[in-house]
């Protein structure tokens, strides 16, 4: 048992400006506005600006968290990026945001979980946080993942969108934890499903590559839809076991926003009144690994959280992933 335990501190979010709404869509590919609200339940979504790059939103949405809590940049010990959308290879993203939100010389670096990464990440720092050598994380997800997706591809074009949300961790003595519980799993099994097949070590860039646009986003969306309820809901369940929290104890489901059906259906295998399941995919589509601190961020400033209230944090991505983390607020 360590003698520290972690709480979020605060919050922030960065949505770029630039709005690209399904009738927009339409104009791009065969697709139409009723297609896409009923499959996904997605009206519009944010795109980052062309010379917009992945940390810029995120230390926009690093310094409001910051500014929120009061703590200076140079206070951080750590900084955790999850994206799958980076400025370069490397030098990870985090160290660009080291740089813009003026930290000090903290550690620095990315994880890469797909649509699971924030909430792998908060974990990873929560650890570092509990190691006790560590007192101030800023943890982001953030992702420009308009540069992955293939516009000419009405499967997958009308599904993402880009932004960032940060939280502010600090360590706090144990009986003072509110991060209760966790739970992370992956299948490699089916890496398949949902991939970006060209620009690693296995297909390096070439100009076929690129002619094929292997560059892009690659999903089985009828296949990855069934496993992500259940890896969802099974997730969450370990979470909140561990925590020793029940569903009715639970003021707000957060989960990744990747398909309104997908979400009601984890909603009711949980049993959690559809009141309390956050959804703002309308507003800006799959964001992968910010969609949940962004969202986490909107019910904070919205005032709809109160001092001990818990939340139920789930998600699932690429690889395949999955996450669940239960907080008090
Ligand atoms: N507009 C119009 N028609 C379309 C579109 C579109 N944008 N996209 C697909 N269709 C067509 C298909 O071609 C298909 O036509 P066909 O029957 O003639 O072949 C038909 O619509 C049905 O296609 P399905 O793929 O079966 O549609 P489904 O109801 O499964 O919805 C969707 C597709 C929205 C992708 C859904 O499967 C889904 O949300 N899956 C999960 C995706 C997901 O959450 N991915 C996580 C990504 S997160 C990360 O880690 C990056």
């Amino acid at each position: 048992m360590s003698a520290y335990g972690v709480k979020i501190a605060s919050t922030g979010s960065y949505i770029p400006e630039r709005v690209v709404t399904n009738l927009d869509l339409e104009r791009l590919v065969d697709t139409s506005d009723e297609w896409i609200q009923t499959r996904t339940g997605i009206r519009e979504r944010h795109v980052a600006a062309e010379g917009e790059t992945t940390s810029d939103m995120a230390a926009a949405a690093g310094r409001t968290a910051l500014d929120r809590a009061g703590i200076s940049p140079a206070d951080l010990d750590l900084i955790i990026v999850a994206t799958l959308s980076p400025d370069t290879f490397f030098p990870n993203t985090a160290c660009y945001v080291q740089r813009k939100i003026g930290a000090g010389k903290c550690a620095s670096f990315s994880i890469e979980a797909a649509c699971c990464g924030f909430l792998y990440s908060l974990d990873v720092a929560a650890s570092m946080l509990r190691g006790g050598g560590f007192k101030y994380a800023l943890v982001i997800g953030a992702e420009k993942i308009s540069m992955h997706v293939d516009w000419t591809d009405r499967t997958t074009c009308v599904l993402f969108g880009d932004g960032a949300g940060a939280v502010l961790l600090e360590r706090v003595p144990a009986d003072r934890n509110t991060f209760l519980a966790s739970s992370l799993g992956a299948d490699g099994n089916y890496t398949h499903l949902l991939r970006v097949p060209a620009g690693g070590s296995a297909m390096p860039i070439t100009h076929e590559a690129i002619d094929q646009r292997e560059n892009t986003i690659k999903m089985a969306g009828r296949e990855t839809f069934k496993l992500a309820v259940n890896a969802m809901a099974g997730a969450a369940e370990e979470a909140m076991r561990r925590a020793g929290v029940t569903i009715d104890q639970v003021r707000w489901l957060v989960p990744h926003q990747a398909n309104k059906r997908i979400i009601s259906m984890v909603g009711q295998r949980l049993h959690i009144p559809e009141e309390r399941v956050y959804i703002n995919l309308d507003r800006y589509g799959n964001t992968s690994a910010a969609s949940i601190p962004i969202a986490f961020d909107e019910i904070v400033r919205a005032d709809r959280i109160a001092p001990g209230d818990t939340a139920l944090f789930v998600a699932f991505g690429g690889g395949l992933t999955w996450a669940a983390a239960v907080v008090r607020w």
